[in-house]
């Protein structure tokens, strides 16, 4: 996608050193656009862990890369302990998001058993270069797929703005480039349907106000900031045609993960009768689980998230971080939660639209049956 009218993706291979990729530190959005060069093993835990990249995708790719970085400072003696273990670090930086430990593995599988060391690195560097065209293109073709269910609404409203709910940042930056839930809606844009885009702002790191809106800004789709309690009031007044979110972690039975507070977003829609879809590669499903309530890990960050927020000072234009209430109080971070299949309307894929269950899933994907 676009930043001030160049195309950018978010995590790319520096073009004189192909030994350094760089990505864009999302920490600093929507005030400062940084680029940081990853070049040890550790910068690539760091930036996954500290979430200078986050959103599944992107994980995945920045994990995969990283997978590579360890290729190329492997030893020659016990090169595969030191890619074992590398592995490893990388896959515990964050629980949720699937596509973490499906692109580690991915990369475990490509490379480990060549003997070789430059035939090692040469595979891994082509391997993480196609985790993140893939992540890139079915992101394009979750755009053309959900362009459809936009189509039909916009219709059904002749033509009056559709009004879609988000919620986090499952766009281009949580991914290599569209996004997953943004990709419908770029796409509809396109094609001139009038749209209007209500960004929650998901606390504590502010993903909807600092990511989504600066996207949509730069795409230039109406949009407003909605606190995260907003939703509901919005949906009972008939001013929510569709919701659409991401998911890290999907069960094969249709549960989806994703950022804390999705699910009462699905509880107030299905009251309220409003679509609620979940756009996902399929590189986020977990074809080995059925439940997710019991089986999705659920990453838990600081409470210092919570009880700090930061931003931009009206002082001094500075970034500043402030804390809120008093340092004494205790908080919990949990990361994500669970929206059973029950609640989900359908599940917007690469390869077409499922119902929230295994069956239809599996129409999609029959090499998991
Ligand atoms: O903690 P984050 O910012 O990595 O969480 C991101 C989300 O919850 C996204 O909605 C999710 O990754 C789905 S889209 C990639």
């Amino acid at each position: 996608m676009k930043v001030n009218g160049i195309h950018y993706r978010t995590i790319w291979v520096k073009k004189k050193n192909p030994r350094i990729i760089e990505i864009i530190d999302q920490r600093f959005l929507p005030h400062e656009f940084v680029v940081e060069e990853l070049a040890t093993l550790d910068d690539f835990i760091s930036a996954i862990r500290d979430m200078h990249v986050r959103g599944a995708g992107l994980i995945g790719a920045t994990a995969a890369f990283g997978m590579y970085c360890a290729a190329l400072h492997a030893p020659l003696e016990a090169s595969q302990a030191f890619l074992q273990e590398a592995a490893r670090r990388l896959i515990d930086t964050r629980p949720t998001a699937k596509n973490l430990s499906w692109a580690v593995a991915r990369q475990l599988a490509a490379i480990q058993e060549i003997a070789s060391a430059e035939k090692r690195i040469q595979l891994a560097y082509e391997t993480a270069c196609l985790i993140a065209d893939e992540d890139a293109e079915y992101c394009r073709r979750i755009g053309e797929h959900g362009l459809q269910i936009i189509r039909d609404i916009s219709r059904q409203k002749n033509g009056a703005p559709v009004n879609i709910l988000t919620h986090c940042n499952a766009g281009w930056l949580a991914f290599v480039d569209y996004g997953s839930a943004t990709a419908p809606i770029y796409r509809a844009h396109q094609e001139g349907i009038p749209l209007h885009v209500w960004v929650d702002e998901t606390r504590p790191w502010n993903q909807g106000a600092k990511l989504t809106a600066w996207e949509l800004f730069q795409e230039n789709i109406d949009h407003t900031l909605i606190v995260d309690n907003t939703g509901g009031h919005l949906m009972q007044h008939g001013l929510v045609d569709l919701v659409i979110v991401g998911s890290d972690r999907t069960t094969r039975t249709g549960d989806v993960a994703n950022k804390i507070g999705t699910y009462l977003k699905a509880l107030a829609a299905k009251d309220n009768k409003v679509p609620f879809y979940v756009a996902l590669p399929s590189s986020t499903i977990d074809w080995d689980l059925r439940d997710g309530l019991q089986e999705i890990p659920i990453e838990k960050r600081s409470g210092d998230e919570v009880k700090f927020i930061s931003g931009l000072s009206t002082k001094d234009n500075s970034l500043t971080t402030v804390l809120c209430g008093l340092p004494e109080t205790p908080a919990v971070n949990y990361g994500f939660d669970v929206t059973p299949a029950r609640l989900v309307s359908g599940i917007i894929t690469e390869r077409g639209i499922a119902e929230p269950n295994e069956k239809s899933l599996l129409s999609l994907f029959p090499e998991y049956s």
